[in-house]
C-alpha cells in the first residue's frame, strides 16, 4: 500500500517564528516539511537557502526535510543542501544540468532523488527518468509562490504517471485545501503539498487529520 503524506510548506510560515513553526508543522502529525527553494533566474522570486535547511534539522531533527529546487543550475548546490540536512532532493525537468548525472548523485549521496514536472511541461519528458527516482513532484501552480489557484488540467498528469508506476510517489504542490487534495488523489497522488491552507490553520493538527480523512488516509 502507498502512503500517503502531508507535508506543510514552510514557504507559507510566519518568518518572524521560523523555528516555531518548523514545530508546530512536526506537531501536526504531518510528515515531511516541504521547504521551497527559489533561484530568481528560474522563477520570479527568490526564497530560502541552505541555512534554513540547517534550521529545520537542528529544530526537529527526525521530521523528514523534503527540498524543492526552483533552481536553473541545482548541480551546482545539491552539495551544499545535502550538507544541510536535505532528505529528499528534488530537481526540476526543467533545469539545466544533465538530470540522469544529478539523480544519481543524489542517490549517491543516500539521499532520495525526485523530479519536478511546471504545469507546461508534457508529463511524457519524465519517461527516461521515471527508473531514476523515488518520487514525482507534479506542479499544480506555476512555481514561484503561494497562494495560488490549483490547475486542475494538471490531474491527467498524475493519472498517467500512477498507471506507470504504482508504486511510484506521486506528490502535487500548490493550490493544495480539503477539495483540491482529494481530486488529486483520485487522479492517482499519495502525498500533498499545502503552504496558504495548513499554515493558515489556527489548528494545523485538526487540519492535517481532516485531510486524511478525506482521502480516506485515517
Ligand atoms: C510554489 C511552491 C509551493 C508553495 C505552495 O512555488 O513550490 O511549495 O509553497 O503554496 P500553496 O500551498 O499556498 O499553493
Ligand atoms: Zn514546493
Amino acid at each position: 500500500m502507498r502512503k500517503i503524506a502531508i507535508l506543510p510548506s514552510l514557504l507559507a510560515a510566519d518568518y518572524g517564528r521560523l523555528a516555531d513553526e518548523i514545530r508546530r508543522a512536526e506537531a501536526s502529525g504531518a510528515d515531511a516539511l516541504h521547504v521551497d527553494i527559489m533561484d530568481p533566474s528560474f522563477v520570479p522570486n527568490l526564497s530560502f537557502g541552505p541555512d534554513i535547511v540547517a534550521l529545520a534539522r537542528r529544530t526537529a531533527p527526525n521530521f523528514h526535510r523534503n527540498v524543492h529546487l526552483m533552481m536553473r543550475r541545482p548541480d551546482l548546490y545539491l552539495e551544499a543542501f545535502a550538507r544541510a540536512g536535505a532528505q529528499t532532493l528534488q530537481i526540476h525537468i526543467e533545469a539545466d544540468c544533465d538530470l540522469h548525472t544529478e539523480l544519481r548523485r543524489i542517490r549517491a549521496r543516500g539521499l532520495r532523488p525526485a523530479i519536478v514536472l511546471n504545469p507546461e511541461t508534457p508529463v511524457e519528458r519524465l519517461v527516461p527518468y521515471l527508473g531514476e527516482v523515488d518520487e514525482v513532484l507534479v506542479m499544480t501552480v506555476h512555481p514561484g509562490r503561494g497562494g495560488q489557484k490549483f490547475i486542475d488540467a494538471c490531474l491527467p498528469k498524475i493519472a498517467w504517471l500512477r498507471a506507470r508506476g504504482p508504486e511510484l510517489d506521486i506528490m502535487i504542490d500548490g493550490g493544495a485545501n480539503a477539495e483540491t487534495v482529494v481530486a488529486a488523489h483520485a487522479a492517482g497522488a499519495n502525498q500533498f503539498v499545502a503552504g496558504s491552507y495548513l499554515y493558515g490553520q489556527a489548528d494545523m493538527k485538526a487540519a492535517v487529520a481532516d485531510l486524511r480523512e478525506r482521502i480516506g488516509a485515517k
